[in-house]
């Protein structure tokens, strides 16, 4: 189901239209025209509760006045470029220096801040809205007539999924993003310190005290960086350790493993305990910026007041590394005159029911052998576990219903 409704309007006079998009579930999702921005996303929790789990604003003023890129697509290119410049084709071109020396998020006027135009779709997969934009020849000081769209599709397995594509008339560099921070507790329930992050990666690409890329990879292993198990995101985030200190908690690009252009990857997970849901994030870019929220601080109130002070959201960046333009070594964000670009992310959600999940956190195995004496059918048992539990906990519980039956 899509509405379409009238969000507000923009200082200098032009309407915002914000579509709402919601599945057979009873999940949904909110974006409005101002920035292709993600207003709202509405996830149950185990109890079939729903919460909004994503950080906003109620005005279209809110978001113009924002100046943290709240659930905005983010662009030309997303992160920052080192000295705010980069040579193409043999030509150097110099960009906004909206960060220190350098250049983040397209600069001063980003595609944060711009009106798209819109349209909604119904297809076989899902329901939603596509946003698009014309960044034209030397915008924000980029070469090339950039033609974009980005799609938000909802399905009923509780996906949304964004397609980015657009085409250049010369040769560019194209990097775009989501920028929306979640909380899976809900926007307006303070810190995600307590939220388990999960990363399918091995590699940071090491940043100096600016957040510039040195162009070298650093390996997690034994540091506040390593998220190869799941890990709450403040048991680390004050460490002394260089990265850290650096970015003031998480602001890093973690390397994907087993990147291949074009091939989808799940990248990482974030689960909150305490209201059962999880999330799962695709994409088929080669690197993720998971940033703590640690600028945030509650200068412009939330949705209905909240306050979102540092560290209340979590963002994951999919995107071509940092600096990636002057750094021949990472994959190249060169898009090439008249080739498409085409790139897509997933946010998935998950409900866990909560019949494994606290025993299985705890390592209680027997608590959890006890329930599953009760669960004879070995299909509703799969599909509880596979909803519930990680790979590894699934070999576990497999073993554990196996003495269970045996032990009968
Ligand atoms: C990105 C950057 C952060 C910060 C935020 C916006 O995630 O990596 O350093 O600039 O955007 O506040």
């Amino acid at each position: 189901m899509i509405k379409q409704t009238v969000f507000g309007t923009t200082k200098d006079g032009r309407e915002v239209k914000e579509y709402t998009v919601e599945n057979a579930n009873g999940m949904s999702f909110s974006a409005i025209e101002f920035g292709a921005v993600i207003t709202r996303i509405f996830v149950k929790d185990k109890n079939g509760e729903l919460a909004d789990v994503v950080l906003g604003f109620d005005s279209v003023q809110d978001y113009e006045n924002d100046d943290t890129y709240l659930g905005a697509v983010v662009g030309r290119y997303a992160n920052r470029i080192g000295n705010a410049t980069f040579t193409l084709n043999g030509v150097e071109y110099q960009l906004d220096k909206n960060d220190n020396n350098n250049h983040l998020h397209g600069g001063y006027n980003g595609y944060e801040k711009r009106v798209w135009t819109s349209e909604n779709f119904t297809e076989e997969n899902g329901e939603g809205v596509k946003f698009m934009l014309v960044s034209e020849d030397g915008d924000q000081g980029y070469p090339g007539k950039l033609e974009i769209a980005v799609k938000y599709t909802l399905t009923n397995n509780n996906e949304l999924i964004i397609e980015y594509t657009g085409m250049s008339d010369k040769d560019t560099i194209c990097n775009l993003t989501n920028h929306s921070y979640f909380n899976l507790a809900g926007h307006d329930s303070g810190d995600v310190l307590n939220q388990l992050v999960w990363l399918n990666s091995d590699f940071i690409t090491e940043a100096d005290e600016a957040s510039i890329t040195t162009g070298k990879l650093v390996d997690v292993k034994g540091t506040p960086m390593d998220f190869t198990t799941e890990t709450a995101i403040g048991d680390r985030i004050d460490a002394d350790y260089y990265q850290i200190k650096f970015g003031a908690g998480y602001d890093h690009n973690w390397v994907i493993k087993s990147y291949e252009k074009g091939k989808m990857n799940l990248t990482a997970t974030l689960r909150d305990k305490a209201s059962g849901r999880k999330m799962e994030v695709y994409t088929d870019l080669p690197g993720v910026q998971v940033y703590s929220g640690n600028f945030l601080k509650a200068r412009i109130p939330g949705k209905n007041q909240a306050k979102y002070t540092r560290r209340t959201g979590v963002c994951f960046e999919t995107q071509y590394y940092p600096d990636s333009i002057n750094k021949p070594e990472f994959p190249s964000p060169v898009l090439k005159a008249g080739e498409e670009y085409k790139t897509t992310t997933i946010y998935k959600f998950i409900v866990q029911l909560g019949l494994f999940g606290d025993d299985m956190e705890n390592n209680n195995f027997f608590a959890m052998l006890s329930r599953m004496k009760y669960i004879n059918r070995w299909g509703l048992m799969r599909n509880t576990i596979h909803e519930n539990i990680s790979e590894h906990s699934l070999d576990v519980a497999i073993i554990a219903h196996a003495l269970a039956t045996f032990s009968n």
